[in-house]
């Protein structure tokens, strides 16, 4: 799988130690920065790249972090079809892949331990939709969406 990896300055240490265990994994990690946690860098425009890379079937899939994991799932969400959720356990991850077929994930440096975050984002990686009950649900997100973007 070729996972987009993006934070912000205040999870640039969480990335480091994801990339490695998501290559570790088995998949390949596209790097979105940042490259250091003493240069800001505004999460947004993380969150915009990443989104849109999977919209244009660059990445498979998405993770994204910063200091609480929040503001990234927020921005990631503005961004037309993107389902973006905030993980910080393992039942979640894998209900945000399985139930809601979240193309990303969202984590907090502030919030989560190194060892927990690699098992959620195990979890979410290795996870898939199924489809069924959980696909009619998905739709109805996806049709109230392109219901509001048609208004124009
Ligand atoms: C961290 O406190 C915050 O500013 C930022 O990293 C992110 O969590 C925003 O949602």
């Amino acid at each position: 799988m070729k996972i987009g990896l993006g934070s912000d300055h205040n999870a640039h240490s969480l990335k480091i130690q994801l990339c490695k265990h998501i290559e570790e994994l088995g998949h390949e990690v596209v790097d979105y920065g940042s490259n250091d946690s003493c240069t800001a860098v505004d999460y947004p425009g993380v969150a915009f790249r990443v989104a849109t890379a999977i919209n244009d079937k660059e990445l498979d899939r998405g993770i994204l972090l910063c200091g609480t994991g929040l503001g990234m799932a927020i921005a990631a969400c503005k961004v037309p079809g993107i389902r973006a959720a905030t993980t910080h356990d393992v039942y979640s991850a894998e209900r945000a892949c399985k139930s809601n077929n979240a193309q990303i994930i969202t984590l907090g440096e502030k919030v989560i331990g190194v060892e927990l975050a690699k098992k959620v984002v195990e979890v979410y990686i290795e996870s898939t939709f199924p489809g069924g009950d959980s696909a009619r649900k998905v739709q109805q997100i996806v049709n109230q969406e392109q219901a509001f973007y048609a208004k124009g």
